[in-house]
């Protein structure tokens, strides 16, 4: 037996900083502590502790006018939790699942699922889409 892929970063908490830092940056230009404690429902001292844990892993470094920044390695990772994010969340929403639902699973699974599992999922998706029949089939099953 081989063994599996390695994860791309280290634990599921420092994805989800990754992943909202990300996401801060990209809509509001700069990620604070304030935000990133208020969409994680965490308290502003952990988010401090946190970042403060990342900076010594090289994934976020401070800088004086713009706050948190990614570095190039904090950057790649939460590049790849948002695209396993964005691929779990186009394939389940092929099955009617409620939105609620599909955010739990994903936000779980997004810290587990493999690149060749995501790879899987992603071409089973585009089947899926390119014929609806099959899908109508599956829809109409549980
Ligand atoms: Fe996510």
């Amino acid at each position: 037996m081989t063994a599996p892929p390695r994860r791309t970063s280290g634990s599921t908490a420092m994805d989800d900083y990754l992943e909202q830092i990300l996401h801060l940056i990209e809509s509001k230009g700069y990620a604070r502590a304030v935000d990133i404690s208020r969409n994680l429902s965490i308290s502003q001292a952990s988010v401090t502790n946190m970042l403060r844990r990342l900076d010594a892993e090289g994934l976020v470094k401070h800088e004086k006018y713009r706050g948190t920044v990614l570095t190039e390695d904090g950057h790649r990772i939460a590049r790849a939790i948002i695209d396993r994010h964005e691929t779990l969340t186009r394939f389940l929403r092929l099955f009617g699942i409620d939105e609620e639902t599909i955010y739990r699973d994903v936000e779980g699974m997004e810290h587990h699922v493999s690149r060749p599992t995501l790879d899987v999922i992603r071409a089973v998706a585009d089947e899926l889409e390119a014929n609806p029949a099959l899908l109508e089939k599956i829809r109409n099953k549980p």
